[in-house]
């Protein structure tokens, strides 16, 4: 869960949709359910997932949707609970964890806040908690 913050939340990008407006959590929530993925323009214009969490929150990371094979965009296949290329075939888990080739690499991580009901993304810098091992795009 992520509560508001309250305000004077330093830098960031802010998410916006396809039109380039800014993304209303209270909006993105409306019909969707826990787990969904969806797509928003996020940091440099990447394309970029924003999960689900509750009717009420979204996580506190979104997964940047190009292939770190060759740089397709990869859609999130809800049957299977993964995110599928359909370039090459790489899989991708839940979580944007590369779990089939050719991609290389998992899928970029990105830190998710919200500040006065916009989602805000900020770069994830640190380990990547997929692996364990440090972000290999930072
Ligand atoms: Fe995704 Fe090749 S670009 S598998």
């Amino acid at each position: 869960f992520i509560p508001p913050a309250t305000g004077g939340a330093g830098g960031g990008t802010t998410a916006k949709d396809e039109l380039g407006n800014d993304v209303s959590v209270a909006k993105f929530l409306e019909n969707r359910n826990a787990g969904d993925r969806n797509l928003v323009q996020g940091l440099k214009g990447d394309p970029t997932y924003i999960v689900v969490d509750s009717k009420e929150a979204i996580k506190d990371y979104g997964i940047n949707a190009i292939c770190t094979h060759l740089g397709c965009v990869v859609p999130w296949n809800v049957a299977e609970n993964k995110f599928k290329c359909p370039c090459h075939g790489s899989q991708y888990d839940e979580t944007g964890k590369v779990v089939r080739g050719p991609a290389p690499l998992s899928l970029p991580l990105a830190h998710t806040s919200v500040n006065d009901d916009k989602i805000v993304l900020t770069p994830w810098t640190e380990t990547d908690f997929r692996t364990g091992d440090p972000a290999w795009w930072a």
